[in-house]
């Protein structure tokens, strides 16, 4: 079974190999590939650190230079780097895409992400690795293997959405960046964070109206004792635009101004939505003091729960009262 495990890590570190060879030395690839990395601001360093790489606009490229160099069709299926169809057929997944190999936090490659170089908007922007033995999505940070040094040096994490933002940020020096890639965070990946740190600061994109959807999903981060910033990036820009336009300086500039602490900016973002109806305001006082109930320590819950009095502007004894409800139903 572990030799199993072992040849779908070859065979991803041999298609990693082939992307970037596509790249670097076809003339689709540098024409294509690599002047889109170049174009997008991505120095040469960081394109050759995190392994980036190009596939060919063709059906079967991947798929035709592994079986001949004699790795086994099983193997490719299993990673989903090929797919088969009407049972004989073979094709690759990825196919004139700019490719972000996905590495464990030890540093093999166990998947990719793809992405388009179409405008058009029917075309998917990105096509992800499937999940296989080696890639299980869940328990995946990208770019974690070239950030956990920093993340431990700096006794933070910066938790961003795309890869493109892990790229750009690294590039301006700051080294602390993963990204969840797609998915929502999961306790998998809030413990792999906790392991070089208990600080975590999440950059989320400008033009993300998924934002107040992903709040209740991060109350399981105050539940695993982490503390918890969030920053806004302005309307349209997500990290690695605004550090590419703005530099690395306005960049921490910007995180240092805006941060928030997670139950303040939750509570901020659901007033702004409650508006002035009373029974959305008294959900509200709800769900932030559950919220609160998460948090193990109860020096910190005390706080917050002074915070988010005056936020809401209600007595801290309401708070204390509904804080105390939740706990003794918990009990
Ligand atoms: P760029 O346009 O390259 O800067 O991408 P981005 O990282 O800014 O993308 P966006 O903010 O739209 O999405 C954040 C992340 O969600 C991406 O990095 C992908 O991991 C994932 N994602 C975005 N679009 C798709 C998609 O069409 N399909 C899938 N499966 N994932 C996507
Ligand atoms: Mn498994
Ligand atoms: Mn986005
Ligand atoms: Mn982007
Ligand atoms: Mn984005």
């Amino acid at each position: 079974i572990n030799d199993r495990r072992e040849s779908l890590y070859i065979v991803s570190g041999f298609a990693s190999k082939f992307f970037q060879q596509q790249m670097f030395e076809t003339d689709e690839g540098k024409s294509i590939g690599l002047s889109y990395f170049k174009e997008r601001g991505f120095r040469d360093d960081i394109i050759k650190k995190f392994e980036l790489g190009y596939s060919p606009d063709v059906w079967d490229s991947l798929t035709t230079a592994a079986t001949s160099e004699g790795y086994n069709i099983q193997f490719l299926e299993e990673t989903g780097l090929t797919i088969r169809k009407d049972n004989d057929k073979f094709y690759d997944r990825f196919r004139g895409r700019v490719m972000f190999p996905i590495h464990s936090f030890t540093g093999r490659v166990i998947g990719f992400g793809g992405r388009t170089l179409k405008t058009d908007k029917a075309v998917p922007k990105y096509v992800n690795s499937p999940e296989s033995d080696i890639y299980h999505k869940s328990n995946v940070l990208y770019g974690l293997s070239f950030a956990k040094k920093a993340i431990r040096d700096l006794d933070n994490c910066y938790l961003v959405e795309g890869y493109a933002d892990v790229l750009s940020v690294h590039q301006a020096g700051i080294e602390n960046v993963v990204a969840s890639s797609g998915t929502s965070l999961t306790v998998d990946q809030i413990r792999l964070i906790k392991r070089f740190t208990e600080n975590v600061t999440i950059l989320y994109d400008g033009d993300d109206a998924g934002i107040k959807a992903s709040l209740r999903g991060l109350d399981m981060i105050l539940e695993e004792g982490l503390n918890v910033k969030v920053v806004l990036f302005p309307d349209g820009d997500d990290p690695d635009s605004y550090v590419q336009k703005f530099g690395s300086a306005a960049f921490k500039t910007h995180i240092e101004q805006s941060k928030k602490d997670f139950i303040l900016f939750k509570t901020g973002v659901l007033l702004k939505d409650a508006g002035k109806d009373p029974i959305k305001r008294a959900g509200i006082i709800r769900e932030v003091v559950e919220s609160i109930a998460k948090i193990p320590d109860g020096i910190k819950a005390s706080v917050f729960v002074r915070e988010c009095s005056s936020l809401l502007q209600i007595e801290e004894r309401v708070l204390i009262s509904e804080l105390n409800k939740i706990r003794a139903a918990k009990n």
